[in-house]
């Protein structure tokens, strides 16, 4: 079949990439998905299940630090769209072991924009049509200082914004704030995205780069703070909170960032950057009783009972105090608005964790790693 657009999507069977597939296989028919994933630990196709059977969809398993697969899938597909999720993405991971993340998130970029560079330019149209989309973070940007603890009312808002509409600073990290990563996941993402733009400006490659808040919801690997406190709450594990619980970070419900993804991929200008964020500064203390009491509710304990399960533990090594984004330009100029507030989101992700308790004991048991063999060794 003759698709519209051949796009090889990066890191699909993780968090934020198996949304954006999914959002891009359902939405986009005349389009050819291919997700391109090395299934580490951080990567399940039971996040895909539901559209794993769609004829506009294919997955490869692969790494992207390997150049002559790159190659190959790109003529073989005729590739004209990359959006690249897949990286290295566990802070604290970085902090044990840097080595991998630059190897991932460093020279696996890299080896996509190289393998692209090749193929587009042996081409008698040349980059015309194509894109090369990086999906990046806000923490490139380094720490916001914590100037008003106790918290202010937000100078900005949107759809996604609490109820509680609170900023920790008066500072913002725009597409114009200085790069000063701080962490090794934070400094591989950042000259992951220098790269990138190396090559739009020295071969005149049409690339984007997005910088994304924290993101929640549904398929998040329970390392991260939300779902491992969520499965922790519900048995009834101490939650790890590190340092005072002070941290702030802006959170933004996954399918919005999906959301932002199709938007810049079809309307963003080339060569530009954009920042994703929907001005949801939470503490983490703060955000870590709102789980508490939302899973209490939900499994009909008495909210709150699980307050005493806060423990107290050693702070992440150079723990970053804030993350606040300013969006204003893709509002502005994309016109991309949030779909929910934080309150239905949290309640859903919540639900979500709880509804799906064998997905997360899969994932917690390892038999996760199972579903490739089982689904696709074989064909
Ligand atoms: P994740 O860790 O859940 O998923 C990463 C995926 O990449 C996994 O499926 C993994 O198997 C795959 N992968 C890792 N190394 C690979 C390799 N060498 N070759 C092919 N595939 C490989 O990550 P996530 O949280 O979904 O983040 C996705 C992207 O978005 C990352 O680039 C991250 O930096 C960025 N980001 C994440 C957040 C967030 O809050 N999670 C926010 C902003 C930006
Ligand atoms: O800002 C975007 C980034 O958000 C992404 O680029 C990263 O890929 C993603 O992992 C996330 O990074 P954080 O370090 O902010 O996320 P994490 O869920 O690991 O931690 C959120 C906050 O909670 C942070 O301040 C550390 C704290 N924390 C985390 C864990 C796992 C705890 O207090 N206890 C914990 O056990």
């Amino acid at each position: 079949m003759d698709f519209k657009r051949n796009i090889i999507i990066t890191g699909g069977a993780g968090f934020i990439g198996s949304h954006v597939v999914r959002l891009f296989v359902n939405k986009y028919q005349d389009y050819h998905i291919i997700n391109v994933d090395k299934l580490t630990y951080a990567g399940n196709l039971a996040n895909l299940k539901d559209i794993e059977q769609q004829p506009n969809y294919t997955f490869v398993k692969a790494d992207i630090c390997d150049f002559d697969k790159m190659q190959q899938l790109m003529q073989e597909h005729h590739v004209d769209g990359i959006i690249h999720l897949a990286a290295e993405s566990h802070v604290d991971r970085s902090i044990k072991d840097p080595f991998t993340f630059a190897h991932t998130n460093v020279i696996g970029t890299l080896t996509l924009l190289q393998a692209a560079k090749n193929y587009w330019e042996s081409l008698p149209e040349g980059y015309k049509g194509k894109l090369f989309y990086h999906i990046s973070t806000d923490e490139v940007y380094g720490a916001l200082e914590l100037t008003h603890p106790e918290g202010l009312e937000s100078p900005f808002t949107t759809k996604a914004s609490s109820e509680h509409h609170h900023a920790y600073g008066t500072t913002f990290f725009t597409e114009e704030t200085k790069y000063n990563p701080h962490s090794p996941y934070s400094a591989s993402k950042a000259s992951s995205d220098h790269f990138v733009r190396a090559f739009h400006d020295t071969y005149g490659m049409p690339t984007i780069v997005t910088n994304c808040s924290n993101n929640y919801g549904p398929y998040q690997f329970p390392e991260k703070l939300i779902p491992l406190f969520i499965n922790n709450i519900r048995h009834r594990k101490p939650l790890p909170v590190y340092g005072k619980g002070e941290n702030v970070r802006d959170w933004l419900f996954v399918e919005d960032h999906a959301r932002a993804i199709d938007l810049i991929f079809h309307k963003g200008k080339i060569a530009e950057t954009y920042n994703i964020g929907g001005f949801n500064e939470w503490k983490n203390i703060d955000i870590i009783k709102v789980v508490i009491r939302t899973v209490d509710r939900l499994l009909g304990r008495k909210e709150g009972e699980d307050m005493q399960l806060i423990t107290y533990v050693t702070d992440r090594k150079g723990h970053d105090m804030r993350y606040a984004i300013d969006s204003r330009k893709l509002q502005r100029e994309l016109g991309w608005e949030p779909s929910l507030q934080f309150e239905e989101g949290i309640e859903k992700t919540v639900r979500w964790y709880l509804d799906n308790q064998e997905w997360m004991d899969n994932v917690t048991s390892g038999d996760y790693q199972k579903y490739y063999d089982s689904m696709y060794k074989n064909r």
